[in-house]
C-alpha cells in the first residue's frame, strides 16, 4: 500500500475522492423551502452526529448548492435519512444543474415548515445553528427541533466506492 503526494489539480481530485470513496456511508435528503415555500433539497452523504447537549448535527454542502442557499435564508433545515429502496430519491435530489422534481415525492411539512420525506427511516428537524467555511464546501451545523423514526424493520441506503449497497445483500 503505497501513499501518493496530492498536488493541486483534476488528478489529485480523483485520488480523494477514490480513497474517501470507500468510506461507507448513510444517505440523507437535507431538505428546506425557498421564500415562496417551495420546497428544496439535495442529496448529502457528508452527515455527521455532532453533539447530544446541546443535540447538534453537521452536513458538508457545496457552496454553489441551492439547497445551502434555502437554508441560509430561511435558518432551517430537515435531514431524512433514506431507506434501502429509496435509490431513486437520491438520484432525483442529485440532479446536477437542475432543480430536483417533486412531483412524484410524497412529503408532509414539519413544524419548522421543511419537507419531511415519506419513508424515510428518520427525519431531524434543525434550525441553523451556524455555517463554517470548508473549503469549496460549507459546514452547516444544525439544532436538532425535533425527530421522527420511520419503519424500523427496514435497512438503510448505503453509498460505497460509489454505489449504492443495501445491507440485506451481504
Ligand atoms: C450519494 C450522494 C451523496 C452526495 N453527498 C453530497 C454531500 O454530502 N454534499 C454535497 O454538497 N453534495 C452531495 N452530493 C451531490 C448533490 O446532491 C448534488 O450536487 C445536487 O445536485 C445539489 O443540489 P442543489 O444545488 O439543488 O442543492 C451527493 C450526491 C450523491 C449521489
Amino acid at each position: 500500500m503505497g501513499a501518493t503526494l496530492l498536488r493541486s489539480g483534476a488528478g489529485s481530485r480523483g485520488l480523494v475522492r477514490r480513497a474517501l470513496g470507500q468510506f461507507a456511508t448513510g444517505v440523507t435528503v437535507v431538505t428546506s423551502s425557498t421564500e415562496d415555500g417551495t420546497p428544496v433539497g439535495t442529496t448529502a452523504s457528508a452527515v455527521s452526529s455532532l453533539s447530544l447537549e446541546p443535540p447538534l448535527l453537521l452536513v458538508c454542502l457545496e457552496r454553489s448548492s441551492r439547497t445551502l442557499a434555502s437554508i441560509r435564508e430561511h435558518e432551517v433545515l430537515a435531514v431524512n435519512v433514506l431507506a434501502e429502496g429509496q435509490e431513486w430519491l437520491s438520484a432525483n435530489f442529485a440532479r446536477r444543474g437542475e432543480a430536483a422534481s417533486w412531483e412524484d415525492v410524497s412529503y408532509r411539512l414539519g413544524e419548522t415548515g421543511n419537507p419531511h420525506l415519506d419513508g424515510a427511516l428518520a427525519v431531524l428537524d434543525c434550525l441553523l445553528e451556524r455555517c463554517l467555511a470548508g473549503g469549496d464546501h460549507e459546514i452547516v451545523v444544525g439544532r436538532l427541533v425535533a425527530v421522527e423514526h420511520g419503519d424500523e424493520d427496514l435497512g438503510p441506503l448505503l453509498h460505497h466506492r460509489g454505489s449504492y449497497v443495501s445491507l440485506r445483500a451481504r
